[in-house]
């Protein structure tokens, strides 16, 4: 039997579960470890060297704390920018990132009208407009850098009422329409994991139907090939896999975030001892 790999999933907060969610069905005997870095939550307003800091810092804990054999990066916010200094530091660590998946949106646009629905820095970067360039010339792209969304998300997942006429005032520039031709927008990419988690909100409140490209199932399948390559595919092993979900504030997760996880097939963290809340994730 050989050992089972194990990963750890890394979001500023809590986006990074819709990724989760996929890399469970994935690899169900795989170890898998959460971190949500809800200490430094927001990334999207964060400046690039501000993000690349506290990415880095985080995970050097995170790496001698767990010793994962692969990490994700369930974050379009910090992959889009952060990737190449990790892969830097670590070498020997696989490192899956998650990306704005404007690739498969254009492919599968009809009026070659897109958007792309992001956090502000993820619409700032280099590295999007590269994707554009590069997958999706022959469409309009409409990029949108929601200042609020990820919050909602988070909110919505503590447990609160979240009010549909903010999400539809976030969503709303997304929605182009053409006067002379009467063509639309007709797929918007969720281009921050946060945003998978409101979709059902999101489809209730459009203006019309579009396709939401949701990048998680591409990711997990990436992560299940790497690992296979190594570590064969997922099989039965002995003992329960380890499911571990830590954030770095060392706060206790009220009961409805305690539900939100376990619907996630993750325990709560054990409440940190004040020596491990020294030592940091
Ligand atoms: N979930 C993150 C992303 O995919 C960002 C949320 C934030 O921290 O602003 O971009």
């Amino acid at each position: 039997m050989s050992p089972a790999p194990k990963i750890l999933v890394f979001d500023s907060g809590l986006g990074g579960l819709t990724v989760f969610a996929k890399i469970l069905e994935a690899r169900a005997h795989a170890d898998l470890v959460y971190c949500a870095d809800d200490a430094g939550f927001p990334y999207g307003p964060l400046g690039e060297a501000e993000l690349v800091a506290r990415v880095m810092g985080v995970m050097e804990g995170l790496i001698e704390a767990h010793a994962p054999d692969m990490v994700v990066i369930a974050c379009n916010t910090a992959s889009t920018l952060v990737l190449p200094h990790l892969r830097a530091r670590w070498p020997a660590t696989p490192f899956v990132g998650t990306v704005p998946a404007i690739k498969p949106a254009a492919e599968r646009s009809r009026s070659r009208m897109i958007s792309v629905l992001a956090t502000p820095g993820t619409v700032a970067r280099d590295y999007t407009h590269g994707l554009i360039a590069s997958f999706a010339d022959h469409c309009e792209v409409t990029l949108v850098g929601s200042k609020n969304l990820a919050r909602l998300a988070e909110s919505f997942m503590h447990g609160a009422v979240v009010a549909d006429a903010d999400i539809a005032c976030e969503i709303a520039p997304c929605f182009k329409e053409n006067p002379t031709t009467g063509a639309r927008t007709d797929a918007i990419v969720l281009a921050c994991t946060h945003y998978p988690l409101l979709l059902e909100l999101f489809e209730r409140l459009a203006p019309w139907p579009v396709a939401w490209i949701d990048p998680a199932p591409a990711i997990a399948r990436r992560a299940d090939q790497l690992l296979t390559a190594t570590f064969g595919a997922d099989a039965p092993r002995q003992g329960a896999p380890e499911r571990r979900a830590v954030f770095t504030s060392g706060r206790p997760p009220e009961p409805a975030l305690a539900a939100a996880l376990a619907r996630f097939g993750l325990a709560p963290p054990p409440c940190p001892s004040p020596a491990s809340r020294e030592r940091g994730p």
